[in-house]
């Protein structure tokens, strides 16, 4: 993944796009996580001081999703799905396994890899489900996922 710098011109626009609507601030948080991989501080003041809301506001927003992570990702980032149908089938084990095979804890980025939980990908006929990089695997095993994971360091 691309990590670009928070930048205020880039930002404006995405806000502006959103007509600037207090209401449209999860749409707005979704925009700037595509464009810069993460929700800097700075764009949390930002956010605040163009919606004409309170920074608390802006935080609860971003500390409430999942995906509005507030550090930098690393190069990849490996997603495993936590909702019902994988962990049936297996993807609290798989999330062990991912942690400890990567090194990395959930929530967390180690050697340019961050491991976070998602909340199904739309894949629950192929349980457990992944995704690496944004592309999405069903029917993951602990040694179809070294393979995975191998294959995404070989594109280093
Ligand atoms: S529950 Fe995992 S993909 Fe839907």
């Amino acid at each position: 993944m691309t990590t670009i710098g928070y930048d205020k011109d880039a930002a404006d626009n995405i806000i502006d796009e959103f007509g600037a609507r207090p209401e449209m601030l999860v749409q707005i948080l979704q925009a700037f996580v595509q464009r810069f991989a993460w929700i800097p501080e700075e764009a949390i003041r930002h956010l605040a001081e163009k919606l004409n809301r309170s920074r608390a506001d802006v935080h609860g927003v971003v500390s409430y999703y999942h995906d509005f992570r507030t550090r930098p990702p690393g190069k990849h980032v490996v997603r495993i799905c936590q909702a019902e149908a994988c962990q049936s089938m297996g993807s609290r084990s798989l999330t062990e396994h991912a942690s400890n095979s990567l090194g990395v804890d959930m929530h967390d980025t180690k050697n340019d890899i961050t491991l976070e939980p998602v909340y199904c990908l739309g894949n629950c006929a192929c349980s457990p489900a992944i995704m690496i990089d944004n592309k999405t695997y069903g029917r993951v095993s602990h040694e179809r996922f070294d393979q995975l994971v191998g294959a995404m360091r070989q594109s280093d």
